[in-house]
């Protein structure tokens, strides 16, 4: 076995020197088309559903572009999972789907319960991030896995603009992210930290902010860091350090959850590939 693999790897450096430079890097961008000898036929008369489908190059690119600002926090840039949502490639229905067609529901309506948002895209978009999807190699080598996405950076004057329709309300470049675009140094971890923050696919993290509750009682308002809530009790932290835990029957005290990230999540589906990329190159001048 081990005398076989040195063999036919000698005859295919041979033939890589004598198929020159410009063969090679046609051999290497065509392998995953390609059947090796080794390699055991393909069943032809069976379609199978998980089979790669043909993509469209083009297609593919523009939905690598639009993933990896809107679903790779989540999914991870491969799409092979992240901090918080699932690996695609091995996803059910990414795997039968065809051209977007189950994809599409779920990102027009999301899961919000689990934590997956809508989104506002067309059908050209859906259908360019399921060619993007369909592209990426499930099994193999992984080559590519760390290959970092580029981010283009976009226009800091129109990102400013941007910043103070979008951001300003709970932001300040003097004050509380005074400092961001030397903080993090990297476009692509500057980007995730401001789409979704806590969750920056990689690079070093910054912890998701606890949520807040307040439970109105008939003694007044007590509020504070949310510890735990089921239909019975609902337990918090003051600020003060003190536990509190109140029983609860139907919507007696009346209860009130903060998400502190609630604004960024409801932002998530108004930017566009520019805004985004704007933004970015806004942040980035921010010393
Ligand atoms: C804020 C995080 C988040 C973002 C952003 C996000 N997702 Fe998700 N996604 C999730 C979570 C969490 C689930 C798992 C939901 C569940 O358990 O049913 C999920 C589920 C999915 C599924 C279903 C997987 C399956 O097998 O059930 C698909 C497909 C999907 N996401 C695609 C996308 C695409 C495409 C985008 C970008 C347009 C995106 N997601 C953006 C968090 C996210
Ligand atoms: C409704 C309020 C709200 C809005 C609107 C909002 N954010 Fe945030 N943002 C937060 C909160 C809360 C955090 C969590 C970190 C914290 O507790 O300080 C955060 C965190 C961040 C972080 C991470 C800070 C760090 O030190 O890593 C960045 C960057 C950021 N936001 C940028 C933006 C940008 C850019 C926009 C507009 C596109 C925006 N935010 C809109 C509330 C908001």
């Amino acid at each position: 076995m081990k005398r076989l693999g040195r063999a036919s790897h000698s005859a295919l450096i041979t033939t890589l020197v004598l198929a020159g430079v410009g063969s090679l890097f046609a051999a290497l961008s065509n392998s995953e088309a390609q059947t090796t000898p080794a390699q055991a036929p393909a069943p032809f008369n069976r379609p199978n559903p998980y089979a790669r489908k043909p993509v469209d190059p083009a297609l593919a690119e523009q939905g690598k572009s639009l993933y990896s600002v809107r679903c790779a926090f989540c999914h991870g840039s491969d799409a092979r999972g992240g901090e918080s949502g699932p690996n695609l490639l091995r996803s059910e229905t990414v795997l039968t789907d065809q051209s977007g067609e189950l994809i599409g529901p779920i990102i027009l309506h999301g899961r919000p319960q689990q934590g997956m948002p809508a989104f506002d895209l067309s059908e050209v978009q859906i259908s360019q991030i399921a060619a993007f999807l369909h592209s990426i190699p499930v099994s193999g080598n992984e080559r590519g896995r760390n290959a970092p996405i580029k981010i283009p950076l976009g226009d800091a004057v129109a990102g400013e603009k941007a910043f103070a329709e979008k951001c300003a309300s709970c932001h300040s470049p003097t004050g509380n992210l005074k400092g961001i675009g030397q903080k993090i140094t990297d476009p692509r971890a500057l980007q995730q930290s401001w789409l979704m923050p806590g969750m920056r696919g990689g690079a070093p993290s910054v912890v998701a902010p606890a949520k807040r509750v307040t439970v109105s009682t008939t003694g007044g308002k007590v509020n504070g860091k949310l510890l735990r809530i089921d239909d019975f009790i609902v337990s918090l932290k003051t600020d003060d350090g003190e536990v509190r835990t109140f029983e609860r029957t139907g919507n007696v005290p009346k209860v009130e959850v903060l998400d502190p990230l609630d604004g960024h999540i409801r932002l998530l589906p108004t930017y566009t590939d520019q805004s985004i990329h704007d933004i970015t190159a806004y942040l980035v001048t921010i010393k």
